[in-house]
């Protein structure tokens, strides 16, 4: 068991408190400077050796990338990847940017980030505020940042792209950002954009991942590399699974990222904002059903991320036992503070071995 930590206890009794006082996206932007701080050369290497965790249980390879933990941070956080030496320094074993759409957007008025902390719970309608996936791939291309561990990027639409035009919007992305991407994540699930979930249904979805996975396949023929592995983001509020894990199948992408937030309110006071997505504790139940159908459905024969109200290593585990390779965290992450990442691996590694299992691999699926 882990007793309690004297700076996990700082965070939620003092810093948190403090924290919580202001506005989330004021909070959000405050986080992200003091990430940068953490990822400078110097600072990086003295928090990294407090924050990890080697264990080779942890380590695992998935999709044809070697993951030095399964736990990584789900996308969101760092739209525009601008701390991931930061986030990495926190013990991430990989890192998730974007969405990222392929011209710059502002994303929904303000206020768009709303707490509930005594549900663990975030409602968001931020609408893919970003900085375009073209400028983006610009500041990498003049200096990306050095990482140890995969970096994926998830991408989407514009807001003012029609999904009849869509995949120009998709295969925008994928092409700006091939060049630094280790996967890719196709969003098809955020409830922010208007219509977005509609590209869930099998007639549009699938000849969307086709061109997809066929334009992957051209970047890296030309750049004489192996193609990135692709995953779809689902939603957990429309019903889709077994449909989605065909068309994963036929389409040659990797795995499924399951799940996006909710549109349900279930355990939230009802001055809840009704539009918006729902994340955190009270998400978990829905987006581990879900994983434990796709796992059923794909028979092991696809990479399934797990995400969704993850706020304990218990809650990591669960997923892995439902059948993810990896885990991803947000709302957890706002809710528990910076050692949250060092504390999941830390328990996961416990709970795996109190359960006989050598790896994380040899525990993926095991109560699905
Ligand atoms: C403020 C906020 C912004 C998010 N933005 C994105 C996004 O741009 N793209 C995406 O695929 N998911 C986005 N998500 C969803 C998360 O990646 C994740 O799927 C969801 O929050 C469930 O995980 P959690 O309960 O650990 O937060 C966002 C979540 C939050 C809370």
């Amino acid at each position: 068991m882990i007793g309690v930590n004297p700076l996990s206890f700082l965070y939620k009794r003092i810093l948190r408190p403090v924290l919580f006082r202001f506005d989330p996206e004021t909070v959000h932007g405050l986080a992200v400077a003091w990430l940068k701080v953490l990822g400078a050369p110097g600072i990086r290497s003295v928090v990294g050796a407090a924050t990890s965790v080697n264990d080779p249980a942890l380590n695992s390879t998935v999709a044809g990338i070697t993951f030095p933990s399964p736990v990584g941070l789900a996308a969101g956080f760092d739209k525009d990847g601008e701390a991931l030496p930061g986030l990495e320094a926190l013990g991430f074993g990989f890192l998730e940017a974007g969405t990222l759409t392929p011209r710059p957007q502002p994303g929904n008025d303000r206020p768009r980030l709303f707490r509930f902390p005594l549900a663990e719970a975030i409602v968001n309608r931020m609408g893919f505020n970003n900085a375009g996936a073209t400028s983006v791939a610009a500041r990498f291309a003049a200096r990306a940042p050095t990482l140890g561990v995969p970096l994926g990027f998830n991408i989407g639409k514009n807001k003012t792209t029609p999904n009849e035009r869509a995949a120009e919007d998709y295969l925008a992305c994928l092409e700006a950002l091939f060049p630094y991407a280790d996967f890719f994540v196709v969003n098809v699930s955020s409830p922010n954009t208007p219509g977005l979930r509609d590209l869930q249904a099998p007639s549009e979805m699938e000849p969307l991942m086709k061109a997809l996975s066929v334009k992957a396949a051209a970047l890296a023929a030309a750049a004489k590399k192996p193609a990135p592995p692709l995953f779809i983001k689902i939603s957990p509020d429309e019903d889709v699974a077994e449909a989605t894990v065909d068309i994963a199948l036929r389409t040659g992408f990797a795995g499924i990222v399951a799940s996006n937030t909710t549109r349900s309110r279930e355990g939230l006071p009802p001055e809840a904002p009704a539009e918006g997505g729902m994340s955190g504790r009270p998400l978990f139940a829905k987006s581990t059903d879900l994983l434990r159908r796709l796992h059923r459905a794909s028979k092991g024969k696809l990479t399934l991320v797990g995400v969704g109200g993850v706020s304990s290593a218990r809650d990591a585990y669960e997923k892995i036992l439902a059948g993810a390779s990896l885990v991803e965290v947000y709302t957890g992450f706002i809710y528990q503070g910076p050692l949250f990442v060092r504390d999941l691996h830390r328990g996961l590694r416990d709970l795996l071995r109190k359960d006989g299992f050598r790896s994380v691999q040899d525990a993926v699926g095991r109560d699905a």
